[in-house]
């Protein structure tokens, strides 16, 4: 029983057809200049009711790092949440792919940024000082790496703080669509203000296909060279293109990302109705953390169950976390909480 990411999933078939499909035609333009490829710009414009460019590419960390590398300088800084997948998970790929810039890690509550924090970091930072890395761009990450959804007042809030103080804001959206279906809200609500945005897909159904969407578009002039010279122009691009496009058609990637949070709620619940278990943030989408007795999670491992676990505030636990994905079946999350209720602690003797 898998819990440790929504990546562990395999790809809908709705795009796998769809790859297939793409396949039948003999050959076909490389490199973006395909029919598929030339039609997504319009088709994400319509998407997010704003004119937008958009370059696909094939991992997240990839969309990341371009991205920001098109809306700062090397000698520039950019504020994210301290627990941001681009501050701890990314390898340094956005300081390496932006030539240098800083990441400052800001913290906030529920892995969300807050205006106050913000302003403070900005206050502190030497915007003017010659010595000092000079803050260009907000980073934001929708969904959270805890979970949470920005809510589209809260988004406001920091885009219009990122106004005022004449800062880009870049979106990581590696689970937008999941951010969507929590909020219920217009697609275009979530992009209000967002310069940039790394449009997820692999998470929720797609084999390896991601989107970089500009709505500054300015960002995105000769974006492409960048691409080029950092390998992520591809050559087959028709087939990231299909993906994309299968993915939004008929709102698949809403009833994927419907039936993750859908998952996501169902565990939390059960898990909170057993011993030992607390759901240590509230569950918005199709991340479920927890504080558990270290020893359970200890057990829950060796008996097979893949789960992130780290070491928690609160004495003797672990944090886990638990990811559900569009296929995550009810079954499964019967099986794992009848599994934990066999547990039976250890007690020492006194
Ligand atoms: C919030 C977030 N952003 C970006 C990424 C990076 O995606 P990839 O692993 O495809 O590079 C991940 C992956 O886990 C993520 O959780």
């Amino acid at each position: 029983m898998d819990f440790t990411s929504d990546n562990i999933c395999g790809v809908s078939t709705e795009i796998l057809a769809a790859l297939s499909l793409a396949n039948e035609a003999e050959t076909a333009a490389p490199y973006g200049a395909d029919a598929m490829s030339m039609t997504l710009d319009q088709e994400f414009s319509d998407l997010f009711q704003r004119d937008c460019t958009v370059f696909p590419v094939v991992s997240g960390t990839a969309a990341n790092a371009l991205a920001l590398s098109a809306c700062v300088q090397p000698w520039q800084a950019i504020l994210t949440h301290e627990k941001a997948h681009i501050e701890i998970m990314e390898c340094g790929a956005p300081e390496f792919i932006t030539g240098g810039a800083k990441l400052i890690g800001v913290a906030g509550q529920n892995g969300k940024l807050d205006v106050a924090a913000l302003e403070k970091a900005v206050r502190h930072s030497g915007q003017g000082c010659i010595h000092r890395s000079q803050i260009a761009c907000i980073s934001l990450t929708q969904t959270t790496d805890s979970g949470t959804v920005y809510s589209v007042e809260e988004l406001a809030e920091i885009t219009n703080f990122a106004k005022k103080n004449k800062l880009l804001v870049h979106m990581d959206g590696a689970r937008f669509a999941n951010a969507v279906v929590a909020l219920g809200v217009d697609t275009h609500e979530l992009v209000k203000g967002i310069d940039v945005l790394s449009f997820g897909a692999t998470k929720n159904g797609a084999m390896n296909a991601e989107a970089i969407v500009f709505f500054n578009k300015k960002l995105a002039d000769n974006f492409v060279f960048q691409a080029k010279r950092t390998g992520h122009v591809v050559s087959k691009a028709r087939f990231l293109a299909a993906q994309l496009q299968s993915y939004l058609a008929n709102d698949l990637w809403l009833q994927n990302a419907r039936r993750a949070n859908g998952a996501a709620a169902e565990l939390a619940e059960k898990l909170s109705c057993l011993n030992g278990f607390t759901i240590q943030t509230p569950v918005e989408s199709n991340l479920v953390f927890a504080h558990v007795p270290a020893a359970l999670a200890f057990w829950l491992q060796d008996q097979g169950v893949g789960f992130y676990s780290e070491e928690s505030e609160l004495l003797g636990c672990r944090k886990i976390r638990f990811v559900c994905g569009f296929s995550t079946a009810s079954e499964k999350i019967d099986k794992l909480s009848a599994l934990i209720e066999t547990y039976e602690p250890v007690v020492k003797a006194a």
